[in-house]
Parts: C-alpha cells; structure tokens; sequence
C-alpha cells in the first residue's frame, strides 16, 4: 500500500523571539487554541517510556492539567506506562495539532502528584468513568468483554448509593521538561524547528534544521 499524501504546510511561522521569551507559555497558548478550535481531543498527546529490556513505548492520553510548568495527567499506576514510569522516572510527551501544522515533542522528569491532587481530579470525572477506574484492571489480560462488563457490574453494585472514591493504584503523574521541542510546519519542508533547554538561567533556545 504506498500512501503518498502530501501536505505544504503554511497556516503560520515562527521566530527565535516567539520563543525565547517563554517556550512555557508558548506551549500553553498551544494548548489553549487547540482546545478553542473545536478539534476532538485537542489535549490528546503520545506519552513515550522505556520499558526494562529497553524498549520505547508509546499510547495516546490526555493533559490534564498544565500547572507549576508541568503536564499531568492520570492513568493507573498498575499498567505498563505506570510501571515504565515509575521505575524509570522519566518520559517524554509528543502533541500532534494537525489543524495548526504545529508538533510539540517534551521530555523530562516525571513522578506521582500528590493523593489529594488526583482526588480533586478523580471527584470531578464523570461516574462512569470513576466506576471505570475500579473495573480494569489496565494492561492486564481478560478472558472476555462479557468479563469486562461484570467487573463493572460489580463496582456499580459495590458503590450503589455512595461516592465513589479514587482507587488507590490509580491517579497522577506530572512530567517537568527539561527540553520542549516547538515546530511550526513551514512550505518546502523547511519547518521552524525550536529546541529549548532548560538551563540555571531559563530557557536556552536554539533554531534547528527541520
Ligand atoms: C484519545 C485517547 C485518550 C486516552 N487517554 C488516556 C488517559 O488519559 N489515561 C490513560 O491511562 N489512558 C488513556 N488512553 C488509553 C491509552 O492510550 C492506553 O491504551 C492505556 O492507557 C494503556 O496503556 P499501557 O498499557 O501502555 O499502560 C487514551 C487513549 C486514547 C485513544
């Protein structure tokens, strides 16, 4: 199957001063006017770990919060990502904004929030989605859907009536940059292409080759 698309990419271009001033901010105005331009899943970005034998992994989840110039998001501490995560203590997150002909690719130190932070974010989720957390087991086997669906069945049986609180293998992770890559897609391939490091001083910025 040979798949020749191909796209010019011109909706916008970028300069060294865009981005030395605060590559931080930058990042999170992207964010942002992903978020306002309707797109599904404007939050949604690959969060890259290294498993023991060494081996890159790599899945779709969500930004949750971009605070303390930090990306968090949440997942089960259990499942292969929680695992490579916590073993490793680092990760990378690349976004993707089609729309916008933009890349942003992050890589830094991650660890657990804090339990009182993923239960603020677990109470606001919807029901379902909290009975969800108790009834998966991520990443493991399961013989069945229809064993799936009685795992849920059975935390909707358990906590009929009552709040349901955050499970505790499941919640937060915030990754700290140390490096923020920013990519504005440019015609002929000759993209602006920003690597920022974080340094004692800030952020070092530097224009790359596309
Ligand atoms: C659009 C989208 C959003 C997702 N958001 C999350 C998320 O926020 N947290 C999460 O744990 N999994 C999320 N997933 C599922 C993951 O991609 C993945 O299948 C799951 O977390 C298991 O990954 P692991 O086995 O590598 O740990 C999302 C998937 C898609 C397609």
């Amino acid at each position: 199957m040979g798949l020749h698309s191909r796209t010019d990419y011109q909706k916008g271009e970028l300069h060294l001063e865009d981005v030395a001033k605060d590559p931080w901010s930058l990042f999170e105005s992207w964010v942002e006017e992903a978020v306002a331009s309707g797109i599904s899943d404007p939050t949604a970005f690959t969060l890259s770990t290294v498993d023991e034998e060494g081996c890159p992994h790599g899945r779709i989840v969500l930004l949750r919060d971009t605070r303390n110039e930090e990306l968090v998001f949440y997942t089960n501490y259990r499942s292969e990502k929680g695992e490579d995560l916590e073993r490793l203590g680092k990760a990378g997150a690349t976004f993707f904004w089609p729309h916008a002909e933009r890349q942003v690719r992050v890589r830094g130190k991650v660890s657990k929030v804090s339990a009182e932070e993923s239960d603020v974010y677990f109470a606001s989720r919807p029901r379902a989605s909290q009975l969800g957390a108790w009834s998966s087991a991520q990443s493991s086997d399961i013989g069945s859907r229809e064993h799936l669906d009685q795992q849920f069945e059975t935390a909707k049986n358990r906590f009929d009536g009552l709040d349901v609180p955050r499970p505790p293998h499941w919640g937060g992770f915030s990754l700290r940059p140390d490096a923020i890559e920013i990519w504005q897609g440019r015609p002929s391939r000759m993209h602006d292409r920003f690597r920022c490091q974080r340094s004692s001083e800030g952020w070092k910025v530097v224009r790359l080759q596309p």
